[in-house]
């Protein structure tokens, strides 16, 4: 567990987290934009790479939290397809920071139960990191917790490209005809067809920006913009995130007659979060 994390006493925490089940539905799928480690290690005059390190105890709090509440799927954007752009130095130290995270956090996901997933261009990372984010999904593949999906040298716009460019080659062998295509399909050729879509996406740092996340999944998606950096956002940040995406409406386009009001929520639950995100 993180340092910041662990302030907090563990019966407050399990009592927000059933305070949390109680007050409304969990959302089925989290996706997250951790944004802001670099402005993060600025503000304390340290280089990029401690915010990311920090980041990193983010990442692991974010996760253990997911699972303890009940979250089914958690999709973290890890390292964007844009992201191979940055100066060569931290690309390569993120990398490092990949791989140890990988090789450090497996034995403790799977003892939690958690099974380890990736969506992206994953071949075009280094043969080491391929190694340990291989080793990870197949060490955990038959878990039954949380599914963490770690989006890595990803972009939605890849996802798509790829998918056209699969249709089009079923097209061209004629396993697929025009008429079929639908919806439903158009999922199936993306790499998230075994994931329903996200119903929160939640971004750090304050900033208002998909920055070609999820761009087919995200249609519906609840957004919460939390004004924390990613090294600061911990469990405490993330029921807060999840108690507001219980105080929205989904009406999927509908209107509000149609849709079940939500469930409401006491003002000792909001008191709790309160006291247990420290905010
Ligand atoms: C965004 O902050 C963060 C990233 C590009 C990388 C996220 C990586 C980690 C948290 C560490 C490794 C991940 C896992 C899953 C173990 P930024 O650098 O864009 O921050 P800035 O906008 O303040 O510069």
């Amino acid at each position: 567990m993180s340092t910041r994390s662990s302030k907090f006493a563990q019966g407050d925490d399990k009592r927000a987290q059933l305070e949390l089940r109680r007050s409304g539905d969990i959302p089925v799928h989290i996706a997250v934009i951790m944004d802001g480690n670099g402005r993060w290690a600025k503000k304390r005059g340290l280089p990029r790479i401690a915010g990311h390190n920090e980041g990193v105890e983010s990442v692991r709090d974010i996760v253990e939290a997911c699972g303890q509440v009940g979250v089914k799927y958690l999709t973290l954007y890890a390292f964007s397809t844009e992201n191979w752009k940055r100066p060569k130095d931290e690309v390569s130290l993120l990398m490092r920071l990949l791989m140890r995270a990988l090789r450090d956090e497996t034995d403790k996901l799977h003892k939690n139960n958690v099974s380890v997933n990736t969506i992206g261009e994953t071949g075009s990372l280094p043969a080491e990191v391929q190694t340990e984010l291989y080793d990870a999904i197949e060490r955990t593949k038959e878990n039954t917790g949380l599914k963490l999906y770690l989006a890595l040298s990803y972009s939605g716009r890849w996802d798509i490209t790829r998918a056209f460019r699969q249709m089009a080659h079923d097209l061209e062998n004629r396993s697929i005809t025009p008429q079929l295509i639908d919806e439903k399909m158009v999922e199936r050729y993306l790499s998230t067809n075994t994931v329903p879509d996200p119903d929160l996406l939640i971004r750090t740092s304050g900033e208002f920006r998909l920055s070609n996340f999820l761009l087919w999944q995200l249609a519906y998606s609840e957004i919460y913009i939390s004004q924390a950096y990613w090294p600061d956002f911990r469990r405490g940040e993330l029921y807060e995130a999840i108690s507001n995406y219980q105080q929205r409406e989904r009406r999927f386009g509908l209107v509000s007659e149609q849709v079940a009001p939500p469930k409401s929520k006491t003002g000792h639950t909001r008191r709790l979060f309160k006291h247990v995100s420290g905010i």
